[in-house]
């Protein structure tokens, strides 16, 4: 099972190309989801009318085209309360035990229900076993890398959460009030905080595994693409894989006035830029349609010239942005893709078994996987877009 998710700038073509490479797949033979975690939804307006009627929240899957099923993910209004409350509690919880500063730091990135719904609806969805592709058509950038980010922050929350509460609980109920000021939580809550953490490791698992890619899309002008550039490096900081970029809206080069002949001018410049930039990944593009491409044959059509001879579906052949070699002395280095940017523009920290890497807005927590929570840390360097962490063994320090 493939899992193709878009993203890029506002306005790019995100939808377009989702709807257009979901119809391929689903034109050569794959059953074919493809799903919006944008709240926009314009998926069903891109299929035209064979998806009318597409919308209604909660719904099955609408059949678009054969082997083609459209899932536009709304929150419900059930699932938007009980989350409500899940929020509520965890913010409570967490100021009254008094939690560290990069904890209390990392409490604005606390989501809302229609990402996590997304999320959750997606996970059912790629383990249904119903589907051979699932495509993901995003919300912009910045929205989406908050989506991914989410399910490894959230479970970062709830792993701390659940033994304080735990603690707090046991200690607290013989003298039980409210007074104590830590909220006593109601089963409810405590059972869906269990699973939502359960479901959003699931998710976070088949999102960074090897079946999963993000594929950036851009139009080729300057401030998109730094924009792709960024989110090229978020990305990787969040251990997604990038498998492609799409270059959309090209103006066709033959037989232009002067007006579009500045515009074909400006686009080559950028799409240097654009083949430079991504060094090593596949760059598709797609002209500039003399009309929106409305209707799955149309789209159907744009998606197979967008990607020519190539296989839209095949499964990276890279490792991700992710690994961790061992060293003879015991020591050890973990690899992470940083795609533009310096050592100085990396914040690292360690705090117990995690590794806090901080890259522009961006931070993830990252847990240190088994073996290299007992080393320190020895050296941390940027080497042609890869951090390189090294780990020692904290023996070798008083030698
Ligand atoms: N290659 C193309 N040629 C002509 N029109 C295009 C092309 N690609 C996309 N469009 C049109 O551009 C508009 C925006 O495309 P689309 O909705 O796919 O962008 P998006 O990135 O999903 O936007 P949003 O950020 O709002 O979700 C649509 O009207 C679409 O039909
Ligand atoms: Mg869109």
């Amino acid at each position: 099972m493939r899992i193709v998710l878009f993203t890029g700038k506002g306005g790019v073509g995100k939808s377009t190309v989702a709807a257009g490479t979901a119809a391929l797949a689903a034109a050569r033979g794959r059953r074919t989801l493809v799903i919006s975690t944008d709240a926009a939804h314009s998926l069903a307006d891109a299929y035209g009318a064979a998806a009318s009627g597409a919308t209604h929240p909660g719904a099955e899957p609408t059949e678009v085209a054969p082997n083609l099923f459209l899932q536009q993910v709304d929150a419900q209004l059930r699932f938007e309360q009980s989350w409500a409350d899940i929020q509520r509690y965890l913010l409570s919880v967490l100021d009254a035990a008094g939690m560290d500063p990069v904890a209390a730091e990392e409490m604005t990135v606390i989501p809302g229900a229609e990402e996590v719904l997304a999320l959750l609806e997606l996970r059912q969805h790629a383990r249904s076993g119903r589907w051979d592709v699932v495509v993901v058509d995003c919300a912009p950038t910045a929205e989406t890398l908050r989506l991914l980010a989410l399910p490894e922050a959230l479970g970062w929350y709830i792993e701390r959460l659940l033994p304080i509460q735990r603690r707090l609980v046991k200690a607290l109920r013989p003298v039980l009030n409210r007074a104590a000021g830590v909220p006593m939580p109601g089963d409810g809550v405590f059972d869906a905080i269990t699973r939502l953490h359960a479901e959003l490791d699931d998710v976070h698992e088949l999102l960074s595994g090897p079946e999963a890619s993000v594929r950036l899309v851009l139009t080729p002008e300057k401030v998109v693409l730094a924009e792709a550039r960024r989110a090229f490096t978020s990305l990787c900081l969040f251990g997604y894989r990038v498998d492609g970029v799409i270059a959309n809206r090209v103006f066709p080069t033959d037989d232009a006035d002067p007006w579009r002949a500045a515009w074909v001018e400006a686009q080559r410049g950028v799409l240097a830029e654009v083949a430079q930039s991504f060094n090593g990944l596949p760059v598709h593009s797609s002209e500039y349609q003399p009309s929106e491409p409305v209707g799955v044959d149309a789209l159907a059509d744009l998606a197979s010239t967008l990607y020519g001879d190539t296989d839209p579906l095949a499964v990276p052949e890279d490792e991700g942005p992710f690994r961790v070699t061992r060293s003879e002395d015991g020591g050890a280095v973990v690899h992470l893709a940083l795609p533009f940017v310096s050592r100085s523009e990396v914040e690292l920290a360690r705090n117990g078994d995690e590794l806090v890497m901080t890259v522009g807005s961006y931070r993830r927590l990252l847990t240190l996987p088994p073996g290299l929570a007992r080393l320190r840390v020895a050296g941390a360097r940027v080497d042609d877009g890869e951090l390189r962490v090294r780990f020692a063994e904290p023996a070798l320090e008083a030698r």
